[in-house]
């Protein structure tokens, strides 16, 4: 505390005295005279939001399109895998015999899928085929429709019919259909099978009844019940969570997927568009990535491709943000580089991305968008140059690229990168670089421990405001470390991302892009954890970690309103941290508040300038537990949970839960 020095005379020790006393007098104020306690400045507002604040990353790992987002129930329906029986196996009930072969339809040709298999029966029995094992199982649920569709083709013999049936473990029938009238040439059956139970890991039977070789390819079952009735569509329940997140973005297709591990298996976006049957399968990244997690059993069958991750930024209200493979492969792998003399190609594959994506539908793209349902553009407004890449090679690709890109469509933003790690020498030199080249969204991510997002809740406050805007493309908390398998999304990630989110929207003027990643994890499949939102065949489940940002991209208002606490712009004392917005068109001031600390805080809050108050509500999420996490059991163990607020003045004293995050929303009066 500061020392008064006086000179003994009357009137020093009297001014001494009346000092002493004034700051007795304040230590005894009611906190807000002190200005202690938030106080958030709604007569000064800010920057506008942008509606891209929070996003949504989508990359397929962890089983998050094939066995996820994309409902097919038959893995390796096409018998493309390296192994074209993987996921299949013989199946011959009642003692029924026969041979299983595959084909090369046009062996070295450029045919898409040239495998088929051949079922030739010899002795029919209950029928002679094959088994599906499905994504980690075939989920059905009971009274639910799936189509059973299949390419076929008699191949001597009288092969009669396909006999379909659903079974569970014990080998009880859960629906059953059949498909017949087999000629010689190759043609495509359907029909429906309604499911008699619910089971998440059944199987499928495909049997031939009857005597002599049926050739079959492209054998699927799929819901009905996809995202929008489409077929080939999404599964609902996952596209609604999504939904349900209001985001600004869709990020697609990646993450390190977009890299490849070698160039040669770099996601190319026009092998993943036209009729899905056409659509090349490649490995999955993934499948090998990590020894603790192999899933020898991960392809890419493009099922969900760029036309269907257009189609769900659409549906779910998000810009699209597809970020492309600038020619370099992951640089944790092989580092593999296209020259420079070769990159017009890639340069070409985003041209024509544009192109597809907005170009009217008499165009050469536009035209190929229409054919498949939407003439419409899907107007498309930024774009990525690589995913996590790094080093001079890095610079000079996305100088190429930014070259031909922004003279050709000025209005599509780049977004550039700042590599794996959000400091360090490599992410400085990228910075300088981007910085120089005038770069306009330059990508961070961060995967590091919970202390850390606690405390970077500051890192933007100072950042310069005259350079490249920020897009904060992939972080989450790990509770242990980077890529440990041993990783939870408990609550304490969630609310030390909490804390690190008040921080993004307090700088959104500068921050205008925010996604968590990654996005999905099958509980059996998975690769990486944490993920924001966990599912088995049937079921699914927000993380805390899925509440957190839900609360804020929900309650994201449309012009920052600048936050003190304790009279102080600074965040994180006493685990306190806030920010503010004010919605214009409910007229609502939205206050975040994450307290980290183990203690309730009645908070002393202060509405400078607003007029009056006329209600409100708070939204809280908290947990006086750490470790709590939310499961397939126990869906929403860890969500938000509302209450009217009582405040009825522009100063009101709230009480943050221990170990929370509230939102309040208050209808303020000018
Ligand atoms: O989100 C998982 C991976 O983490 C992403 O694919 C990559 O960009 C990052 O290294």
């Amino acid at each position: 505390m500061r020392t008064f020095r006086t000179d003994g005379s009357l009137s020093s020790r009297l001014l001494a005295l009346a000092c002493a006393l004034a700051l007795v007098a304040a230590q005894a104020l009611p906190a807000a005279a002190q200005d202690r306690g938030i106080t958030v400045q709604v007569d000064k507002p800010g920057a506008a939001i942008p509606r891209t604040l929070f996003g949504l990353f989508f990359e397929d790992i962890n089983f998050g399109a094939d066995g996820g987002l994309y409902p097919e129930r038959v893995k390796n329906r096409s018998f493309e895998f390296p192994d074209p029986l993987m996921g299949w196996k013989q199946a011959a009930p009642g003692d029924s015999k026969g041979t299983l072969q595959v084909y090369d339809r046009i062996a070295g040709t450029a045919v898409a899928n040239p495998h088929y298999l051949r079922i030739k029966v010899d002795e029919p029995g209950k029928g002679f085929g094959v088994t599906n094992e499905g994504f980690r199982g075939v989920g059905v649920e009971k009274g639910k429709e799936y189509t059973f569709s299949v390419l076929a083709r008699g191949a001597g013999g009288s092969p009669r019919a396909l006999r379909v049936e659903v079974l569970d473990a014990d080998g009880r029938a859960l629906g059953e259909t059949r498909v017949s009238g087999f000629t010689p040439q190759w043609k495509k059956y359907s029909a429906t099978l309604r499911a008699t139970g619910t089971e998440a890991k059944a199987r499928v039977n495909v049997l031939v009844e009857g005597t002599g070789a049926l050739d079959v390819d492209l054998v699927s079952l799929f819901p009905k019940e996809t995202w929008g009735g489409r077929a080939n569509g999404l599964r609902p329940d996952l596209v609604r969570l999504l939904k349900e997140m209001n985001p600004g973005f869709l990020r697609f297709p990646g993450g390190c997927i977009v890299e490849g591990r070698t160039l040669e298996q770099r996601y190319q976006w026009k092998t993943t568009i036209g009729d899905p049957e056409d659509r090349r399968l490649i490995v999955n990244r993934w499948n090998t990535e990590f020894r603790h997690r192999l899933t020898p059993d991960y392809y890419q069958s493009f099922g969900l491709g760029y036309y269907e991750y257009f189609q769900l930024s659409e549906d779910i209200g998000a810009e699209p943000l597809p970020i492309m493979n600038c020619g370099m492969a992951c640089q944790f792998n092989t580092g593999e580089l296209a020259p420079m003399e070769d990159l017009d190609h890639f340069i070409q594959d985003a041209i024509d991305l544009i192109e597809f994506a907005n170009a009217p539908a008499n165009t050469k793209w536009g035209r190929v968008r229409a054919g498949m349902g939407h003439p419409k553009p899907f107007n498309l407004k930024m774009l990525g140059v690589g995913n996590e890449q790094w080093g001079p090679q890095y610079v000079e690709r996305y100088k190429a690229f930014a070259r031909v890109l922004k003279a050709k469509y000025p209005n599509v933003t780049l977004v550039s990168s700042s590599g794996p790690f959000p400091d360090g020498k490599e992410f400085d030199y990228l910075w300088g670089q981007l910085r120089q080249l005038n770069a306009e969204l330059v990508d961070e991510h961060y995967y590091r421990p919970p202390q850390w997002f606690r405390d970077n809740a500051g890192r933007y406050d100072d950042y310069p405001r005259n350079g490249p805007k920020v897009f904060a493309g992939e972080y989450a908390a790990q509770s242990v470390a980077i890529a440990s398998p041993d990783n939870r999304n408990n609550w304490e990630t969630a609310l030390s991302e909490a804390a690190f989110v008040t921080g993004l929207e307090r700088n959104a003027d500068l921050v205008r892009l925010s996604s968590y990643a990654p996005l999905f994890g099958h509980v059996e499949a998975w690769q990486w954890t944490p993920n924001l939102i966990w599912f088995d065949n049937l079921r699914s489940y927000g993380t805390p970690n899925y509440y957190v940002q839900k609360l804020f991209s929900t309650n994201q208002g449309t012009r920052l309103l600048p936050v003190l606490i304790d009279g102080s712009p600074k965040n994180g004392r006493d685990g306190l941290y806030a920010s503010a917005s004010l919605d214009e068109g409910s007229g609502e001031v939205i206050v975040k508040v994450v307290n980290t600390s183990s203690s309730r805080r009645e908070v002393r809050i202060n509405l400078a300038g607003a007029g009056g108050v006329r209600g409100g509500k708070a939204l809280t999420l908290a947990s006086s537990d750490l470790k709590a996490e939310n499961s397939l059991d126990e869906p929403t163990r860890l969500s938000p949970v509302e209450k009217p607020l009582t405040a009825t003045g522009t100063e009101f004293t709230h009480a943050f839960a221990p170990n929370s995050l509230t939102v309040l929303r208050v209808a303020a009066l000018r």
